[in-house]
């Protein structure tokens, strides 16, 4: 027996992988929280946790819009959804060995700020804030700099960003 109740709401997106040109287009602010934005977000988680990830950003998958969501808990139970996200207050320095489902299989150090303050609209349009540090601080900063057309890698040197589109690019001839 199939289960046709199940599968109709499933909608894996596919995720842009570095170095395509799209990953660099600055999102947009949503104008309006809508059905149309509620049903994009709930196709990104699905995303997100299939890949699994902990974070996602409508640019790697190819709306852009300021949309990113993040979960970055044990049991992946707390998924937190951040539109038009704003950082308004950031302090104090922390360095952890980033990844990126943009980017498989490359893993690289970062420094961000280690305590951030983000203001951003729920899914229900309500503006909140949030305070956070630690891998949850890291994750925010991350995902925001992908709906400013900023992917993590370009923190690193510029031999290590041709490393890695060498890599990548390797990587994904041996697939085909
Ligand atoms: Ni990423």
């Amino acid at each position: 027996m199939p289960l046709p109740h199940l599968s109709k709401h499933m909608a894996l997106l596919k995720i842009l992988h570095y170095p395509d040109p799209r990953l660099h287009i600055v999102a947009k602010p949503v104008d309006k929280v809508d059905d149309h934005i509620r049903k994009l977000a709930a196709d990104m988680a699905e995303t997100m946790y299939a890949a699994p990830g902990i974070g996602l950003a409508a640019t790697q998958v190819d709306h852009h819009i300021q949309l990113l969501l993040v979960d970055v808990s044990e049991n992946k139970d707390q998924l937190m959804t951040f539109i038009n996200p704003q950082i308004v207050e950031a302090d104090g320095e922390t360095v952890y060995e980033e990844g990126c489902l943009s980017v498989p299989g490359i893993f690289e150090e970062v420094t961000r700020a280690e305590r951030i303050k983000v203001r951003a609209l729920n899914l229900s349009g309500e503006s909140f804030e949030l305070e956070a540090d630690g891998l949850l601080a890291i994750c925010i900063q991350h995902e925001i700099d992908h709906l400013k057309g900023k992917v993590f890698v370009e923190y690193l040197s510029r031999l290590k960003q041709d490393r890695i589109k060498q890599k990548l690019a390797k990587r994904a001839r041996e697939a085909m």
